[in-house]
């Protein structure tokens, strides 16, 4: 099949690179030319395990290729994705369809025969309705269908994930269109990954629905995490203890400093704006919301805590500072917040981070970045572990101890085993869990 793609970041250049791996010819598109020309180079604009291994091999296969040139992309292909940004609207937390229906106009201008539109970006329920009237008025007397196909990939482990998925959801009432989609997929349904057709609205919802709900799996064990701590129990064997049971499941379990990335927090408000209009409350999502917004700030307090309560001249290392590990990706990163307090303390604050210091210095420009865990340890009052990179799960600690001015080492991720941390000349504080 011939596919192009609209969007070239983290989902659209993964997807492409994946359905040029399953042999399709994809031409992935972006308006940003600088990106482009780096892909072009053979320069990934991302960091995403195993990617630039996957779009070389595609390259020269001849089966991927790069352009800004929506149009030419566009001609002759049999199935047209939408993976463009899908940001919170500034002030009031709607999602902003301009990206979408930006490009679902320049695909109508550029058609020339029927095609199958398909959206993986996430969007609301009724964007699709909306992009069919776009291409219908812009391209009329074109039979286009408009089919939601919701991506649920992980950055860090995005190609696995969109090659061993745990289902493919496809939103449409046209069978043609369903035929199309099982084609593109083909590989992976002969894998036997379950394909589900539902109606384009119910898909729009799933996917929203599964951010809602993990999310908020996250939340309720930080929340516990809290009463652990004020009970004097252990949320780590809390959170084992519930884990095992089948009905509950382990993932998502573990407790931290929030959820932070580019969809959890953007897609839980996104879901709430829609249940507005549709008086629909979701009073638990509503609650998960809130509850980890403060929770991130709520990190810093606990760092100026364990520096005795003031964080005036002190210096504090934040080790690890994207949202998860193998991700250069800071959107909303909870060490955003946590620095953004500890600055507001009065702190100094020394930070590194193996892939994502390029993006968080463009956000936090007042952090001193560091090349090393112990070049960011060095004179510290705290260090605190943020995000459990591999590299930050072997630290050498009395290295790190030696570093520092003051022996405070918070773990946010509970990755070190209190006694290990205290063997090595440190003071551990955790989450969830007693001293
Ligand atoms: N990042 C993830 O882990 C993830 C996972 C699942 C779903 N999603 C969803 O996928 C969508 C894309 O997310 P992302 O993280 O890949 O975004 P991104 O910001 O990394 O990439 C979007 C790209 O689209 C390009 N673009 C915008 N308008 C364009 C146009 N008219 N023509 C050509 N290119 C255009 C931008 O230049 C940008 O490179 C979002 O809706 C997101 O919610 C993301």
């Amino acid at each position: 099949m011939r596919i192009a793609m609209i969007g070239t970041g983290y989902v659209g250049l993964v997807s492409g690179a994946c359905f040029s791996d399953f042999g399709h010819d994809v031409r992935c598109v972006d308006r940003d030319m600088a990106k482009i020309d780096a892909l072009e180079r053979g320069i990934m604009p991302i960091f995403e395990p195993g990617l630039d291994q996957l779009v070389a091999r595609n390259v020269r296969g001849g089966r991927l290729s790069f352009t800004t040139d929506l149009p030419s992309a566009v001609a002759g292909a049999d199935a047209i994705f939408i993976a463009v940004g899908t940001p919170s609207r500034r002030g009031d937390g709607h999602a902003d369809l301009s990206y979408v229906y930006g490009a679902a106009e320049e695909i109508a201008r550029a058609l020339k025969g029927p095609v199958v539109v398909v959206t993986k970006s996430t969007v609301p329920v009724g964007t699709g309705d909306e992009v069919e009237r776009i291409i219908r008025e812009a391209a009329p007397g074109l039979e286009t269908h408009v089919v939601s196909n919701p991506e649920f990939l992980r950055e860090g482990a995005a190609i696995e994930d969109f090659k061993r998925p745990d289902r493919i959801v496809i939103g449409t009432d046209s069978e043609e269109a369903a035929e199309a989609m099982r084609e593109i997929y083909r590989p992976l349904y002969l894998n036997k990954a379950p394909l589900m057709v539902t109606s384009r609205r119910t898909a729009e919802l799933i996917k929203y629905a599964a951010n809602a709900f993990l999310a908020t799996k996250i939340t309720f064990i930080n929340e516990m995490a809290d009463l652990c701590e004020a009970v004097g129990a252990d949320v780590q064997d809390v959170s084992r203890g519930i884990g095992l049971d089948n009905r509950i499941g382990p993932k998502f379990l573990h407790a931290g400093p929030g959820y932070g990335g580019s969809c959890f927090p953007k897609d839980t408000l996104a879901l709430l704006k829609t249940a507005e209009d549709y008086q629909a409350p979701l009073r638990i999502v509503e609650s998960t919301v809130a509850v980890n917004e403060a929770r991130k700030r709520a990190m810093g307090r606990k760092v100026i805590q364990a520096l005795g309560g003031d964080a005036r001249g002190r210096t504090v290392a934040l080790l690890g500072l994207t949202f998860k590990p193998n991700t250069d990706d800071m959107r909303d990163a909870p060490s955003l917040s946590i620095i953004q307090a500890l600055l507001d303390g009065g702190a100094a604050v020394r930070g590194y981070d193996p892939e994502g210091m390029e993006q968080a210095r463009a956000l936090m420009p007042d952090v001193a970045y560091c090349d090393s865990p112990y070049a960011a340890a060095e004179g510290a009052d705290a260090a605190v572990l943020v995000t459990e990179w591999d590299v930050l799960r072997a630290i050498d600690l009395p290295r790190l101890a030696r570093a520092m001015a003051q022996p405070i080492f918070v773990d946010l991720r509970n990755v070190y085993p209190p006694e290990e941390v205290e063997e090595a000349g440190l003071r551990w504080h955790g989450v969830g869990r007693a001293g």
